[in-house]
């Protein structure tokens, strides 16, 4: 595989759920420099402190982890922050990233992206065919902006912007925030909760029956080295384990790992996001790669992480 040795690289968002999976496997690789700065050191909504930034550390390639990212509650709730940092952060890393001389980055997109009704499963040229899922639209949009920013650097200037659109990752380093949370840590907090409260039954949202693709987060790490090693096309490209499972199903395995054993109420008033979404990941498996952490072990060693990081 080509080389990333010996290059700076400089992962935003590097303590988020993907970014400390990126910072991990990276930090593995001989020669390469990885740069990373907190929030507080600078705030990527600030397109000044983005263009100073960038000017001073010149890296070989940027790689945007940083966003603003949550679940449906938080969706719903915040949609105005969740099109405005996603717009900005996207907006300012890549333009800046253009004025550096930075000729490789790596952006994440999302599979919000998708039309709700697309054809399953999802290719990227079906992005942009039909009207986006309401609850997460405004995150969408965003995603869909960052995308064609990236392309269209491309095409004007000859870059190599590539959009990563990852199905729903879990892993350690997820936020079990109740008012954040993905759908793995809200299931694991629930039940996890529920045990500790020796509550008899949990209520969840839904009736269980929409469908979701999901990734352990070390596997969409070995993913992106791959495309940063290999990957010499101008379209975005899908990550997902390639096979979905009912929420229903998810939401038994994750009670197995936790070890509760009440009863499962379904509230179908409550928001259940889009019915099915299961990404097309032929070009990655072209490329050689496959996700090798099944979900029972990936959901373990994260509730192992969570028990072990997060007060309750
Ligand atoms: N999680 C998923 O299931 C999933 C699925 C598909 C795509 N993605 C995409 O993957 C990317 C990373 O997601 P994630 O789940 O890792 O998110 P995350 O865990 O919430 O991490 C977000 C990261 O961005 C940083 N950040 C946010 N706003 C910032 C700002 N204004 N200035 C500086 N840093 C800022 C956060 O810093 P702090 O530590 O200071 O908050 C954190 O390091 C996003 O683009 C997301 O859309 C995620």
């Amino acid at each position: 595989m080509p080389p990333l040795e010996n290059l700076r690289i400089y992962l935003a968002g590097h303590t988020g759920l993907v970014g400390s999976a990126l910072c991990r496997r990276f930090s593995r690789l001989a020669g390469v420099e990885l740069i990373k700065a907190t929030r507080s050191e600078i705030d990527l909504t600030d397109a000044n402190a983005v263009e100073k930034f960038l000017y001073r550390i010149r890296p070989d390639i940027v790689i945007i982890a940083a966003g603003k990212v949550g679940g449906i509650l938080a969706n719903s709730l915040y949609p105005a922050e969740f099109i405005y940092e996603n717009l900005a952060i996207q907006a300012n890393l890549i333009h800046c990233s253009w004025n550096a001389g930075v000729k490789r980055l790596l952006n994440f997109g999302s599979a919000c992206m998708y039309p709700k009704e697309c054809h399953q499963p999802m290719r990227p040229d079906a992005l942009m065919t039909g009207k986006m899922e309401p609850t997460s639209e405004p995150y969408a949009i965003a995603k869909l902006a960052g995308q064609s920013l990236c392309s269209s650097y491309n095409r004007q200037y000859g870059t190599s912007y590539v959009t990563a659109i990852p199905c729903n990752l879990y892993g350690p380093g997820d936020s079990f925030d109740p008012a954040d949370a993905h759908v793995i840590p809200a299931l694991m907090g629930k039940f996890f909760k529920a045990r500790m409260e020796k509550a008899e039954s949990v209520t969840l949202w839904g009736d269980g029956s929409a469908r979701r693709e999901l990734l352990y987060v070390e596997d969409l790490a070995g993913a992106c080295e791959l495309l940063l090693r290999c990957y010499e096309g101008q379209d975005p490209v899908n990550i997902g384990s390639g096979e979905s499972h009912t929420i229903r199903e998810i939401a038994k395995v994750v009670a197995e790992v936790v070890g509760f054993q009440g009863e499962m109420d379904w509230d179908p008033s409550g928001p259940e996001g889009a019915r099915e979404k299961l990404l097309d990941s032929s070009e990655l498996r072209g490329l050689g790669w496959f996700p090798s952490t099944g979900l029972k072990t990936g959901l373990e060693q994260t509730y192992r992480w969570f028990r072990e990081n997060c007060k309750v």
